[in-house]
């Protein structure tokens, strides 16, 4: 009996630790991406970059560019990147010869040291006004695709692009959304590719904007990820404590209705800035600090929404440093987490506490080590 009852508690720690272990390694291998831009005149070298964002266990890093600076900077960091051709090559990468010619340049010099996980071709052209952008979009995508293979880089690297939710006609109820009619003989085949080629389709959100534009309709808590009654889709009885997931679903909703439910989305952009004209309601520290800290809160939870309740979102938050050289309103110079001196703007008391989750994940190991160790001594014994 006792010796029995010694089993089973034996067996119970070892099936708790790799729970544990489980868990954690989900954590690390999704955690937080953050959006290195570099509209800027004063932010620091790549390297005391690197520094900072090891300080801060930070591993998933986006680009708007292939700077060489950075790539050559981050060699063997650990951190893996999505790297960008800009808007303005989308046209020659159409043509085979040089999308190959791009990547032997900006991907084949870096990849052995430096982990390049992705490319997006063009940023938010399908929601722009240049139509032969749009149309040479996806030939680029597929071109750089091929070119991709031709190297053998097509298992290590995706290709994707990333969309504005303006892409949308209907995001609201989540079940109803769907892609402007205008787009989608771009959409169409774009997903097509998606598909084939298994690469996510990446949205930028921001709820921000929304209720800039109506801080008197939308509730701040609903945006802010605070705790509100939510709002309940009637069609599925689904019901959504905050406006990103809701954004979220309502692009797999867009997606389904094109015959697709094989596309993961994720989230290349979201952010809320610290500071803004005063015609930006919702713009202040206090909302940043709020809407960035309750968002990593829950990507450490490893949450999905409620249509993707087991698919954890994938985000990129937006961004790495205000940037100073940002043209538009003054919200947009005021994104970052940090000042370019490296100094937080806000309390990133929550970045800390989910990267303290390594050092709590070795002591949970080291009790669990401790848990089989005295189990094993009392079978023994
Ligand atoms: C496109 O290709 C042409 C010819 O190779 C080159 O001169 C031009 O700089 C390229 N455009 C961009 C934006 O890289
Ligand atoms: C990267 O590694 C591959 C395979 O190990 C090797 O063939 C290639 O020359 C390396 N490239 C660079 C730029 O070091
Ligand atoms: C490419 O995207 C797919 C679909 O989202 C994902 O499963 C896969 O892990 C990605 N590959 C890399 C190298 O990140
Ligand atoms: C939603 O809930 C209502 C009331 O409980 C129920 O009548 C309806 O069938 C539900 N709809 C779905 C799609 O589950
Ligand atoms: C990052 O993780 C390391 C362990 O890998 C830990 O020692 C350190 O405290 C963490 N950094 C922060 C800022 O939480």
């Amino acid at each position: 009996m006792a010796a029995a009852a010694v089993l089973s508690r034996s067996a119970c720690t070892l099936v708790l630790c790799f729970l544990f272990s489980e868990q954690i390694m989900q954590t690390f291998a999704h955690g937080v991406g953050i959006n290195y831009g570099q509209i800027a005149n004063n932010l620091p070298n790549p390297s005391t970059v690197a520094k900072l964002l090891q300080s801060i266990n930070v591993s998933r890093v986006k680009l708007y560019d292939a700077d060489p600076n950075v790539l050559a900077s981050f060699g063997s960091s650990g951190v893996d990147f999505i790297i960008a051709i800009g808007n303005e090559n989308i046209l020659n990468m159409t043509d085979s010869t040089k999308a190959e010619e791009w990547l032997k340049q900006n991907v084949q010099p870096y990849i052995n040291q430096t982990q390049i996980t992705c490319v997006t071709v063009g940023n938010e052209v399908l929601s722009g006004s240049d139509t032969a952008l749009m149309q040479n979009l996806l030939p680029a995508m597929q071109s750089v695709y091929q070119a991709l293979v031709a190297l053998g880089l097509d298992k290590q690297v995706n290709i994707s692009t990333a969309h504005s939710v303006a892409i949308l006609e209907n995001s609201y109820p989540p079940s109803s959304g769907s892609f402007r009619q205008d787009l989608a003989e771009y959409i169409h085949p774009l997903l097509n590719f998606h598909s084939e080629i298994n690469s996510p389709f990446l949205i930028n959100a921001y709820p921000f904007f929304a209720y800039k534009a109506n801080p008197d309709k939308i509730s701040l808590e609903y945006v802010l990820f605070e705790s509100n009654p939510g709002v309940t889709d009637q069609n599925t009885n689904l019901t959504y404590d905050n406006m990103l997931y809701a954004q979220i679903d309502a692009v797999y909703a867009a997606i389904k209705a094109m015959g697709h439910t094989d596309v993961d989305v994720a989230i290349s952009e979201t952010g809320w800035p610290s500071k803004g004209d005063s015609d930006e309601p919702g713009a202040s520290v206090e909302n940043a600090a709020t809407y960035n800290g309750n968002l990593l809160k829950r990507i450490l939870m490893n949450e999905g929404t409620p249509m993707k309740p087991d698919v954890p979102i994938n985000v990129y938050v937006f961004a790495l440093f205000n940037e100073d050289m940002k043209p538009g309103p003054t919200s947009e110079r005021n994104y970052g987490l940090f000042y370019p001196d490296g100094t937080p703007v806000y309390d990133i008391g929550l970045l800390r506490e989910q990267f303290l989750m390594p050092s709590s994940s070795s002591n949970l190991m080291a009790w669990c080590r401790l848990g089989i160790l005295i189990s094993l001594m009392v079978i023994l014994i």
